[in-house]
């Protein structure tokens, strides 16, 4: 089986990404291997994390770009060079276009901070989710990984893990609660199930091959 090239797309702290590095330094990450890093953000520490591992990166600054489609262009030339095979949304902040989204269909993972359906789309980032969790009053959320479709966080979802909400919490303390025992191991774990062909997607429905 050939490696699989995986490019991580970050656009703050990655502790995601540290997560998968972590997983890759275990021999976790089986038939694959993270040869590049992408920031939206210059000076973004998830650059400092990637270097410390050995791991190439790369700014494509939104900022310095007028619209989505002229950012997401360059993204994906970049993505093209790098001969990506598969793609990790690991706290990416910006909604892919939709040329984007097809030509690597299938092809692109993002992690969610709460259980999917609930508390995600458009303006559901970070910190706001635990916050908008909070105010609603549910006792679990969780975390969520999925391919991402054309519409934000509704594409066919691959691995979920509930996490309790308790008493007393604030957004910061729930999602770190969140991270801990969800996020950094549901995201380098279906990364792995990817790279060793285990997963098949049927419509809305993603299958999990035993090994
Ligand atoms: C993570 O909690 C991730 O799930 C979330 O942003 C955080 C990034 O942290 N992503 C989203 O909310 C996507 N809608 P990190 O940079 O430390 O990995």
């Amino acid at each position: 089986m050939n490696m699989k090239k995986i490019v991580v797309l970050v656009s703050g702290g990655g502790t995601n990404l540290q997560a998968l590095l972590d997983a890759q330094a275990r021999g976790e990450i089986i038939g694959g291997e993270i040869t590049a890093v992408v920031s939206s953000t210059p000076g973004a520490f998830a650059l400092e994390r990637a270097a410390k591992a050995g791991v190439e990166g790369h700014v494509i600054n939104r900022k310095a770009y007028e619209s989505r489609e002229a950012f997401t262009d360059a993204l994906l030339q970049t993505l093209e060079e790098l001969h990506a095979d598969l793609i990790v949304l690991a706290g990416f902040l910006y909604i892919l276009s939709p040329a984007f989204v097809d030509r690597y269909e299938n092809r692109i993972i993002n992690i969610h901070p709460a259980l999917i359906p609930s508390f995600c789309g458009d303006g559901y980032y970070g910190l706001k989710v635990h916050e908008k969790v909070l105010e609603y009053g549910v006792k679990l959320t969780g975390a969520t990984v999925h391919f991402v479709s054309a519409e934000a966080d509704a594409g066919p979802i691959i691995l979920q893990k509930a996490v309790p909400v308790e008493e007393g919490d604030t957004p910061e303390i729930l999602q770190r609660r969140v991270m801990e025992q969800a996020e950094w191991k549901l995201l380098p774990e279906a990364v792995s199930l990817f790279c060793q062909d285990r997963l098949s997607v049927e419509g809305r429905i993603v299958h999990i091959a035993e090994k």
